[in-house]
């Protein structure tokens, strides 16, 4: 599911940029060809600046020679013009080029052709024209070329646009470089902070996946001993129930456990939805404390446990219910796993803006491999998994969660086959919110 989210966050992303990007260089090829088209249209367009002076036809108001001389004019571009009567023959050819005739005709067929405008080759370049009625009815010098005053004639003007249409050919390729070069490395960077991005999520849901694969585990266990030991009653029948005694107990310590399971698995869905829903109120902690520890003593007295407390009396806000778990979770573990006539050591005492409270035990110790994991969903060490039908591996990753909410810290130390020792920090400092603040 994470995967199919990230691959459809990516094509996603990737396509918003390709789109933004595509029309961003759309946008600049457009507006340069765009321009270049306005700027031939208005060099082409100059063809009307067609002039008769005294009955002579002239181009640019300039004079006879000029137009038939090599007549460069700044910003009009290479091109060639020429007046053509009403077939389309050439009367008169306005051009500074070195082409010759053949090629002039040629041209001026094919304008008269497609009178409309459009694009010719001649000498292997890209010739853009225009034909367009004189601007008026002239007489011409030459006696074989003139032109009576109301004979029909035509301008064609013929603007030399290859070299724009190359350029235009040469930024629509860089266009394209620039823009799939831009385009990879936008992948990369897009892969790269997706995958930063949706790491947590993916870890989350990891952890997620584990939890629901550990707790299925842990139910089925008790399940099979449930439905092994119905089994066999199933099949004797006939005997008392005092003769099956056995396996009933085998049932109802299974459904014990699927019992302690369910709770525990019902208190991490409370507190981990119970984030942001602390219900603050001054508490005195010292109390909290005592009590937690009366509901457990009948289980110190019964190991034959030396208890030792030094409790100060330490009052601050903070949300009650959730330390007395806290406090029963660190009990429990204590209780089950010091050893017989072991001690068991409960402090409570405050320093300034931080609040400690250490559980020492004596007894199995955790190994040092071990110590890092206690504290994960249903991790339990060898020994314990193997002695303590009533041990889950919960508690303790509960105590991590209602800590974090309560903004302080667990550290744990312990020495195999000696003691054990955790100390819970409680501190305003590191505590947001108000969730944990001393008040005495
Ligand atoms: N006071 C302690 N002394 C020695 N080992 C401990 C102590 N507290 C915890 N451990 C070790 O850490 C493991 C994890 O403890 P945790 O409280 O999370 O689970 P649990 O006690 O096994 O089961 P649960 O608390 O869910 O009933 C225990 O299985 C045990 O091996
Ligand atoms: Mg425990």
């Amino acid at each position: 599911m994470i995967n199919q989210f990230r691959k459809r966050l990516i094509t996603l992303t990737t396509i918003f940029v390709a789109i933004i990007l595509t029309t961003a260089f759309a946008a600049i090829f457009l507006t340069t060809y765009l321009k270049q088209k306005s700027d031939n249209l208005e060099k082409l367009n100059q063809a009307e600046q067609l002039r008769i002076t005294g009955g002579k036809v002239t181009f640019d108001e300039k004079s006879d020679d000029m137009v038939e001389i090599n007549r460069i004019v700044p910003g009009a571009g290479v091109y060639f013009n020429m007046l053509v009567d009403k077939s389309g023959k050439p009367m008169m050819i306005d051009s500074a080029l070195k082409l010759s005739k053949k090629q002039y005709h040629k041209a001026a067929k094919y304008a008269w052709k497609n009178r409309a405008g459009g694009v010719v080759k001649i000498n292997g370049r890209e010739w853009q024209y225009v034909v367009a009625p004189a601007i008026a009815k002239f007489d011409y010098g030459s006696k074989e070329q003139s032109v009576e005053k109301d004979d029909e004639t035509y301008l064609m003007r013929f603007l030399d646009i290859t070299d724009s249409k190359k350029s235009l050919s040469s930024l629509a390729i860089t266009l394209t470089i620039v823009g799939i070069g831009l385009m990879l490395l936008f992948f990369l960077v897009i892969i790269y902070f997706t995958n930063r991005a949706i790491r947590p999520m993916e870890e989350a849901w990891q952890k997620q996946k584990q939890f629901v694969a550990d707790a299925s585990h842990e139910l089925k266990t008790p399940l099979s001993i449930i439905s092994t030991n119905v089994g066999v009653l199933y099949t004797s029948k006939d005997e008392t129930i005092s003769e099956q005694l056995k396996w009933l107990d085998n049932i109802s310590s299974g459904i014990d456990r699927m019992n302690g399971l369910v709770n525990n698995l019902l208190r991490i869905a409370k507190t981990d939805t119970s984030f942001e829903q602390l219900t603050i109120s001054e508490v005195q902690l010292d109390r909290v404390l005592e009590n937690s520890f009366s509901h457990y003593e009948a289980k110190f007295e019964a190991k034959q446990i030396t208890v030792n407390k030094m409790i100060a009396k330490v009052t601050a806000r903070t949300d009650e219910n959730l330390l007395g778990q806290l406090f029963d979770i660190f009990m429990d573990n204590a209780s089950k796993y010091t050893n017989k006539n072991g001690s068991f050591d409960l402090i409570l005492g405050t320093k300034g803006k931080e609040t400690t409270i250490k559980f020492k035990n004596t007894g199995d110790g955790i190994a040092e491999e071990d110590l890092p994991k206690i504290f994960d969903r249903f991790y339990r060490t060898n020994e314990v998994r193997q002695k303590y039908a009533g041990s889950y591996g919960l508690g303790l990753s509960i105590a991590q969660s209602i800590v974090e909410q309560l903004g302080g810290k667990i550290e744990v130390k312990s020495s195999v086959k000696e003691e054990t020792e955790f100390t819970i920090c409680l501190s305003s400092k590191n505590s947001r919110d108000g969730k944990y603040k001393v008040i005495s």
